[in-house]
């Protein structure tokens, strides 16, 4: 595995791999790798010649109280993960070589980037997804891969590749968990242990309104007051949000229908965790 750190000389080596007709896969992450990235690099590793991984904890999605200066940074813990995964290169940018102080731009992700995880973090996706059309610049991917967890990054980087009409597939891969159920995240290391004892309830939560909508509950807002209930019992969890959208407009359903998601924001103490689930697609 090669390290990059200069943004032009990962993108001359993914041109020559592009003009030598072998296909490249990126998995973008801001690095504290788990069991999930994992699961987004080894099915790259299967789809593609080859394989570019970005570690860059990108300033311009972290509100200025978030955690951008403690976010974990284990680099050579990721990078021997990584090398034993067979990644091509891992491209790992210092702050001022993507974004130097003459760069200006910003992609505008439009009114979903307001809404749901937007209205909680302002300017969040803004910073997504210039940091990402920045990184489909110079990795030049024919497939990127992104996880369900963060569904509407997810759904926002889908439609920045539709409007711009990007050459690149983003590839949905399945949300990775504890055994308990947890979402992995790179943020469930800031979690006491009386709080990660708790944590388990948030996926919880959404299983039980999901398990409801398939024995037939159809009103959108009583699946997301189950939820919200059955979080309520857990001491030191604050519900930011619970809301259940469809994938296009994220706007509530009249009536709640397969492949729609319920989505939730929660504080453990300090740390805010996030979780969803597919309508109709069965999570027990
Ligand atoms: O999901 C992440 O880790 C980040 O939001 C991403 C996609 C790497 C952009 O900085």
């Amino acid at each position: 595995m090669r390290i990059y750190e200069d943004p032009y000389l990962l993108q001359q080596q993914a041109l020559a791999w592009r003009q030598a007709g072998e296909e490249i896969g990126l998995v973008p992450t801001m690095g504290a790798l788990h069991a999930g990235h994992e699961s987004l690099v080894t099915r790259a590793r299967r789809e593609n010649a080859r394989v570019v991984v970005s570690i860059f904890v990108n300033p311009l999605q972290f509100g200025p109280d978030e955690d951008f200066a403690r976010y974990p940074r284990p680099f050579d813990q990721d990078a021997g993960r990584l090398t034993a995964l067979q990644v091509d290169a891992l491209f790992h940018p210092s702050v001022d070589q993507l974004f130097p102080r003459s760069f200006k731009s910003a992609v505008d992700p439009g009114p979903l980037g307001d809404r749901l995880e937007g209205q909680a973090r302002p300017g969040h996706f803004r910073g997504v997804l210039t940091a990402v059309l920045k990184l489909f610049e110079l990795a030049q991917p024919k497939r990127a891969y992104f996880g369900q967890k963060d569904i509407q990054q997810l759904l926002l980087v889908r439609q920045l590749g539709r409007d711009f009409a990007l050459p690149v597939h983003v590839v949905a891969c399945p949300t990775v968990r504890e055994p308990d159920g947890l979402a992995l995240s790179s943020r469930n290391v800031y979690l006491t242990a009386e709080q990660r004892q708790h944590a388990p309830v948030i996926f919880a939560a959404l299983r039980a309104a999901e398990a409801a909508f398939r024995r037939g509950e159809r009103d959108a807002e009583r699946l997301e007051q189950l939820a919200r209930d059955r979080m309520a019992a857990a001491p030191g969890l604050a519900v930011e949000y619970v809301a259940c959208f469809d994938e296009i407009g994220l706007q509530r359903p009249a009536r709640a229908a397969a492949g729609n998601i319920l989505a939730t924001a929660v504080k453990l103490g300090s740390t805010r965790l996030i979780d969803n689930v597919v309508l109709g697609a069965g999570s027990d």
